[in-house]
């Protein structure tokens, strides 16, 4: 069994992600089995999720996690198979999920990871949704509004990034399962059609051919009660200006601010949660656990009833991962980035 490893070689620069220079793609030494400890288990790591905080980790700051410096091995949510175990919790031919490295196989401790399938095969569709609408994204959609944005049904609710991985579940979740009145925002006509007609948003506004200001101005004329946050930066310095009494701005990501190099973008219409009475507030998602089971249920309900549509940006091959995660962060994917770790053959 061979192995490969994505390993960050330097810091993203002011030209990144345009130019994609920041990960190598190694061969490295396969472990084996014997090399297991007591409560460690080894996996070959099956499918990973690229996500959009990812830019915030290589940027070397001090967040939440250790950041990823210049010659460490990448690393990110994936679903695994247990090849081999020396742990209590975990057996031969398990599926788990957790942050493990960007390599296809590796030894882990039996702490870092949470059971999703006790044996048999996985499909790769199962896998993707553990990462994606079962996973983080639906979770991070969920938990935004059960936690903070409390919306009411009849309210308007306001999501941008909205053809994104979590804005499109919060889009849905909106909609059907909290009925209220939901705009999107996203870039471009495409993704604005999507956002409308798939996913069943009142309307999308596409803030790279639209006047923001003047949309909101038209779609919200009692202004904005909730707003998912995706994005940060100017787009929430507009949003701003739309809110009404009590709004609840869900402050989720802030994308727009993650590549930018130099003073961090200021935002300057806040005086305006004083007078509107509004509250706005970030949130990680793994800070609720106590919100997963409910979550998840009411995620699996929905996509049961067929009343959850997802979208996955596929990428083929662990050494297609750095591209999977500069084209979130350009905007060129549509829905989930996910890694299949091993990537089909073509067919003949
Ligand atoms: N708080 C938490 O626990 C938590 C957990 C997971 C994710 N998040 C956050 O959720 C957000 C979405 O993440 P995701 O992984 O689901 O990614 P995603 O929405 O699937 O992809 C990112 C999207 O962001 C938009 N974007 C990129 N650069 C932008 C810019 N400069 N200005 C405006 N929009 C931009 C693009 O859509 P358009 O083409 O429409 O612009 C892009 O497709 C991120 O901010 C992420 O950090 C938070």
């Amino acid at each position: 069994m061979s192995n490969l490893q994505v390993q960050l070689i330097k810091k993203p620069d002011a030209k990144y992600p345009k130019v994609n220079d920041v990960f190598q793609v190694k061969t490295a030494s396969t472990p084996t089995a014997s090399q297991l400890k007591d409560g460690e288990v080894f996996l070959e790591n099956l499918y990973f999720s690229i996500d959009a905080t990812m830019r915030v980790w290589i940027s070397g700051a001090k967040t939440y996690v250790d950041p990823v410096l210049p010659g460490n091995t990448m690393f990110g949510q994936a679903v695994s198979r247990v090849l081999a175990s020396k742990s209590q919790k975990f057996q031969k031919g398990d599926y788990v999920i957790g942050v493990v490295n960007w390599t296809l196989y590796q030894i882990i401790s039996d702490a870092k990871l949470h059971l999703v399938k006790r044996g048999g095969d996985i499909d790769d569709l199962t896998g993707y949704s553990f990462l994606g609408p079962l996973g983080i994204s639906g979770l991070t959609a969920y938990i935004g509004f059960e936690a903070i944005g409390k919306p009411k049904e009849g309210e308007t609710v306001v999501i941008s990034a909205a053809a994104g991985a979590v804005g499109e579940i919060a889009v849905q979740l909106a909609k059907t399962y909290y009925k209220c009145k939901v705009i999107g925002i996203a870039g471009g006509p495409e993704k604005c059609d999507y956002v409308k007609k798939q996913l069943g948003a009142h309307d999308c506004i596409d803030y790279k051919n639209e006047n923001l200001s003047k949309r909101l101005r038209e779609l919200t004329p009692n202004g904005i009660h909730v707003y998912f946050d995706n994005v940060g930066g100017e787009m929430l310095d507009e949003i701003l200006m739309h809110i009404t009494d009590h709004t609840r701005i869900i402050l989720c990501g802030a994308i727009a601010t993650y590549n930018q190099t130099g003073e961090p973008y200021k935002v300057k219409n806040y005086p305006r949660l004083i007078i509107k009475r509004a509250v706005m507030q970030g949130f990680l998602y793994f800070d609720h656990p106590e919100l997963f089971k409910p979550g998840q249920a009411t995620i699996t309900q929905m996509l049961k009833q067929g009343q959850l549509k997802i979208r996955y940006d596929v990428q083929n091959g662990l050494e297609q991962a750095p591209n999977g995660l500069a084209k979130l962060l350009l905007g060129q994917n549509n829905g989930k980035v996910v890694v299949k770790a091993k990537a089909d053959q073509p067919k003949l």
